[in-house]
């Protein structure tokens, strides 16, 4: 069963098996990792549900093999992040919904317990580490789906109690090339149009839209989210996915996950667009990505004028995110911007001054915001072809200096 693991891997079951035996507990791989061992695909991450104390486990694991040990008592889980992969270790376990979309009440349960407790049937699966390696724990027909290559929940209330679990079940779906079954699929709308998504915080879909980015294939997931209407569940303005089927038709070339996330947000009013970035709680450069996309389509106009004086299309575009514009410029249905935008990326934005503030000091420019101004001039100049190399620039340099002393003398 586990003749796809590398030795690495295998060295932890190893280990575990020795831990089981002297703690009196028992072991078992389970969820994802015992889904790909069957599907014969690589096994990143392993997972491991312990019939006792989890924590305990987790840490004499990492003393074992010096993996690095991170405990969530409130949770009973441990993670060790060893050289050759990580382990996730949970107490086996009853979990209760106190509300949709909260976090569950946990109590130690069996194995059985849970796996009941699990997103989907292929990924309720356990396998015993045991010294032949255990047989395959399947209470919730996970094979047989594997084998069909359907998501099928395991009961009707899943996605009330977890709406995360419909990115989950478009993921596991676009990843494997399954299909998510016709019940589930009915449940997913009911949740879908009861409103439920409303109920999880934006945390927790930020990091489930993270996962889809970090996906092969994110705007095929994308697309798929949004015709089952998971997409403007998440906020209605996103219901627009012109920028996903814009970025989709544009070329074979893989795009960056950045630019899926500004497709996004290209279609999006700044209103909207605010709205957005608040309900996922995005921050920093991600925050800032999705506010340069709205802004550069609401200038574009001024952006093509711009492009017929190379100093003022590097003005213009300069506050701009880099990932923002390369985005735009896929996004784009404008050839002439297209062309102003690329021009600004591959180009422009890399020139710069061969004089820099010291030597503008050297030549007798006063300390201050005049060096600045100076520099500005000098980069706008080479920008628009007007010089052709350092000489030119020391002679403009000085006829500047000149008449600022000049303006500073009248
Ligand atoms: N799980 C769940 N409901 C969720 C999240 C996770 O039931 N909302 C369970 C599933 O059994 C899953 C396991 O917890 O297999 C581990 O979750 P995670 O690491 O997110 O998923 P993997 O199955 O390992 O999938 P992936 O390959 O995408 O990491």
């Amino acid at each position: 069963m586990f003749a796809g693991l590398d030795e690495g891997r295998k060295a932890v079951f190893h280990t575990l098996l020795e831990l089981a035996e002297e703690l009196g507990v028992r072991v078992y791989l389970v969820g994802g990792p015992v889904r790909d061992v069957l599907l014969g695909s690589r096994v990143l991450d392993l997972d491991f549900s312990v019939e006792g104390d989890g924590i305990a486990i987790g840490k004499r694991l990492a003393e074992r093999t010096g993996g690095k040990l991170t405990v969530h008592p409130q949770f009973g889980t441990a993670t060790v992040a060893m050289s050759q992969c990580r382990a996730d270790l949970v107490t086996a376990r009853r979990e209760e919904y106190p509300a949709a979309g909260q976090l569950p009440h946990v109590t130690p349960g069996s194995i059985a317990d849970d796996l009941e407790r699990r997103d989907f049937s292929i990924n309720a699966m356990a396998i015993r580490v045991w010294p032949e390696g255990g047989d395959l724990l399947d209470p919730q027909g996970g094979l047989d789906d594997l084998e069909s290559g359907v998501v099928r929940v395991l009961h009707r209330r899943s996605f009330a109690d977890d709406p995360t679990r419909m990115f989950r079940a478009v993921r596991y779906e676009q990843r494997y090339n399954f299909r998510i079954d016709g019940g589930t699929l009915s449940l997913m709308a009911s949740a879908v149009s009861l409103g439920d998504m409303d109920s999880v915080s934006g945390d927790r879909w930020l990091h489930e839209v993270e996962k889809i980015l970090d996906e092969a294939e994110p705007g095929r997931l994308l697309l798929r989210a949004s015709a089952l209407g998971l997409l403007s569940g998440l906020h209605p303005s996103l219901g627009n996915d012109a920028g996903l089927r814009g970025l989709a038709s544009c070329g074979e070339e893989p795009h960056d996950p950045d630019e899926w996330l500004a497709a996004l947000f290209g279609p999006l009013s700044a209103r909207d667009g605010r709205a957005v970035a608040q309900r996922l709680r995005l921050t920093g450069r991600r925050a800032a990505l999705a506010r340069d996309t709205i802004k550069l389509r609401d200038i574009e106009a001024d952006v093509v004028k711009m492009a017929q004086r190379p100093s003022g299309l590097y003005r213009i575009l300069k506050p701009f995110a880099p990932q923002a514009i390369a985005a735009r410029t896929k996004l784009t249905g404008h050839p002439s911007a297209r062309r102003a935008l690329s021009f600004y990326l591959d180009e422009l934005r890399f020139v710069r001054t061969s004089l820099n503030g010291d030597d503008l000091l050297e030549m007798g420019a006063f300390q201050g915001p005049q060096v600045g101004e100076i520099l500005t001039q000098l980069l706008d100049a080479r920008l628009d072809g007007k010089l052709s190399g350092r000489e030119d620039e020391r002679a403009l340099a000085r006829r500047l200096l000149a008449r600022t002393r000049k303006g500073a003398t009248n």
